[in-house]
């Protein structure tokens, strides 16, 4: 088929780089000239797996890309609408830039296509463009509107996309659903996965899906809320396990091991049960906010999503209180900080609880030295001179008062202890990814804080460093 996908970002990209290696022909719109032109020159904006090889396989070929939304509109069967959603100052989405690709193409719409939202939207945003769409002119029997949210996690993107738990379809007619089934048939008849050349299948173990994928067709409503509610069900189960690791903290339990025990229910399942810094990036956190916003519109108060984000927030204080009750006072302390992105796998910086906890650090006078395998350049803009970047770990470490781990990088799970020992100026090392065996830690000459579990101490901590870290 011939799609346009509009937003060469995250998510276009990857919707257009995979939809190019499923046999479409594939036009990536932007309106940001300097990306396209660097998208253009074979650049990679982005930091995601596999993403170089699908667009050096596709590009000129069956992948090309263009600022002109009116001609790609023209030429295509379907338009994926993959811009971004941000909150605005009340939490509400901000539905600007979706309302302006739909006004944009309206005048475009000249025999039947079927426009798609891929961004994360409100219920009732199908009505909307529709609405906007007949607005400006094009006749209501040359169009439909469909809701096929994403549900790709940025680090394994590309692969969440070819082999997904389920792909969401929502729809108002059989017309559309058609053209929905055949844009995803090479992954639903299994066709793909038979592809010599295929993008490889992840370890089951991280992803346990079946192939083919199911494909799940709903009103666009319902699809637009499974968006919304999925991505609420995980934000909570993140604060819920981050909850239960303060009350391990508090009473010396090991959250590790109540995560093996409840994970091992298969009505709860392992997955997500990972205590940290709290989640952020560009979706959970705005889209928690627009969800609320969206129940309390629809006239209901989900206050559970308001105590989710809260327990989320109160993560990252905690977890400021543990370098705090580790060091005693912060002003002239070196730190040496190990990942920016707001998780492994990318190099989005866009509510990254790492970078937040960065900010609060300086505030408290901390010399900060930080790494991050991909997102260096991207936290460069936004962090001010006075944080020393280095080209590795081990020089990040170099005569730290104390290692911080912020985001779950494997590299950061496997670094060469002694030659860190070595290293650093005192073996503290404050874990707040659980990415190490305490055990481990202690056999390698560090005290290690971690969430969630007891300390391994080395030194003998002081007293009061010991209650405040229960309390
Ligand atoms: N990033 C994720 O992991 C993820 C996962 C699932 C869903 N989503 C949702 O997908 C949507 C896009 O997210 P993203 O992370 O890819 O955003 P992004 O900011 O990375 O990309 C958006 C792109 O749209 C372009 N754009 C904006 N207005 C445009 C216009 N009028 N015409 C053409 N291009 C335009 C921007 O230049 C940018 O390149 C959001 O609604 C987000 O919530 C994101």
């Amino acid at each position: 088929m011939r799609i346009a996908v509009v937003g060469s970002g995250y998510v276009g990209l990857v919707t257009g780089a995979c939809f190019a290696d499923l046999g479409h022909e594939v036009v990536l719109v932007d309106n940001d000239e300097q990306k396209l032109e660097a998208l253009r020159a074979g650049e990679v904006p982005i930091h995601e797996k596999f993403l170089p090889e699908l667009l050096a396989r596709h590009r000129g070929h069956r992948i090309k890309f263009s600022g002109d939304l009116q001609a790609a509109t023209r030429d295509s069967q379907a338009i994926f609408i993959a811009v971004g959603t941000p909150p605005t100052e009340s939490g509400d989405a901000d539905m600007s830039y979706v309302e302006s690709v739909a006004r944009e193409i309206s005048g475009a719409v000249d025999d039947y296509k079927v426009v798609v939202e891929k961004s994360t939207v409100p219920v009732y945003t199908n009505e909307w463009i529709r609405t906007i769409i007949l607005r400006n002119g094009a006749h209501p029997d040359h169009f439909d509107i469909a809701s096929n949210p994403e549900f790709l996690r940025e680090g394994t993107a590309v692969t969440d996309f070819l082999y997904p738990d389920r792909i969401v379809v929502g729809v108002e007619n059989e017309r559309a659903a058609q053209v929905m089934r055949q844009i995803y048939d090479p992954l639903t008849s299994g066709w793909y996965y038979g592809r010599g050349d295929a993008i490889p299948r992840p370890d089951r173990a991280m992803s346990p899906t079946e192939v083919p994928p199911r494909l799940i067709v709903t009103s666009a409503k319902s699809a637009e809320l499974i968006k919304h509610a999925s991505n609420a069900f995980l934000a909570m189960k993140i604060s819920f396990i981050n909850a239960v690791a303060s009350i391990c903290e508090n009473v010396g339990a090991d959250v590790q091991q109540v995560c093996d025990g409840i994970g091992a229910d298969s009505r709860i399942g392992p997955r997500f049960l990972n205590p940290g810094i709290g989640y952020g990036g560009s979706c959970f956190p705005k889209d928690l906010l627009a969800f609320r916003a969206v129940a309390k519109e629809g006239g209901y108060d989900f206050r559970l999503l308001e105590e989710v984000i809260r327990i989320n927030e109160e993560q990252r204080r905690r977890f400021l209180k543990k370098v705090r009750s580790v060091l005693w006072t912060l002003r002239g302390k070196r730190l040496g900080v190990l990942g920016l992105a707001f998780k492994g796998g990318t190099d989005d910086i866009r509510e990254s609880p790492a970078l937040l906890l960065v900010e609060e650090l300086l505030r408290e006078g901390c010399r900060v030295c930080a790494y991050d395998p991909a997102a260096m350049d991207r936290a460069k803009e936004v962090l001010p001179d006075a944080v020393e970047l280095a080209p590795d770990a081990y020089h990040a470490a170099k005569g730290a008062d104390a290692i911080l781990i912020l985001t779950e990088w494997e590299e950061f799970s496997s670094l060469d202890l002694d030659r860190l020992r070595a290293l650093v100026r005192y073996p503290i090392v404050i874990d707040g990814r659980n990415l190490y065996d305490p055990a481990t830690m202690l056999e390698h000459g560090f005290s290690y804080y971690s969430v969630g579990r007891p300390p391994a101490l080395c030194e003998e901590a002081p007293a009061r460093a010991r209650a405040q870290e229960r309390a």
